[in-house]
């Protein structure tokens, strides 16, 4: 029966379900992240800060990309970008960039960009199911910000700045 409640549920139009998601306006993150000897990282605005005791953050991770698959168990920094890291934004949402070259920092349990906004370095510490995403959960090990930038701002679709 509950096979055939399903088969009549109208299906949600998913491009105006993105489109709604868009209206709530974020950070943007790049997720960063060492294997097999090299750096890799994915542009992610689903970040939220989630305990303070422990300290917990939470990124929610397509299945299918790179990230999804490989944070279950490893390090990993979240750099929130500031307002002039759009190419970087790009960059690692699989939109590689002229000429465009990325600063690495190397001195915590994970690899992290150079000038970000704001980073967290983290120790893996649960993943939960989240449908095609996958929840990570990370312990926040260490932590910075810089106080003389502004964020970057993904609304709708777009890019904004806060000023
Ligand atoms: C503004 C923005 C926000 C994004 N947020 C997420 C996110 O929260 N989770 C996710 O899995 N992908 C997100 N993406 C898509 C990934 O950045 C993209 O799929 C990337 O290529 C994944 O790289 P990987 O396969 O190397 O991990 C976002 C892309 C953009 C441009």
């Amino acid at each position: 029966m509950t096979a055939q409640l399903q088969d009549v549920q109208p299906k949600l139009d998913t491009r105006e379900l993105r489109n709604t998601f868009g209206n709530f306006a974020t950070g943007v993150t790049v997720v960063t992240y060492g294997h097999e000897g090299g750096v890799f990282g994915a542009t992610v605005n689903s970040f939220t800060s989630v305990s303070m005791e422990p300290a917990l953050v939470l990124v929610s991770l397509m299945r299918s990309s790179k990230a999804g698959q490989l944070l279950a168990d490893r390090p990993f920094a979240i750099n929130v970008l500031n307002d002039a890291q759009h190419a970087t934004a790009m960059q690692f949402a699989g939109k590689p960039q002229d000429g465009h070259v990325i600063d690495w920092n190397y001195d915590g349990v994970a690899p992290r960009l150079a000038d970000s906004l704001a980073w967290f370095t983290c120790r893996p510490w649960r993943r939960y199911d989240g449908g095609d995403h996958v929840l990570v959960l990370g312990e926040v090990a260490d932590f910075g910000h810089r106080p003389d930038a502004e964020p970057l701002v993904f609304y709708r679709g777009g890019w904004r700045a806060v000023s």
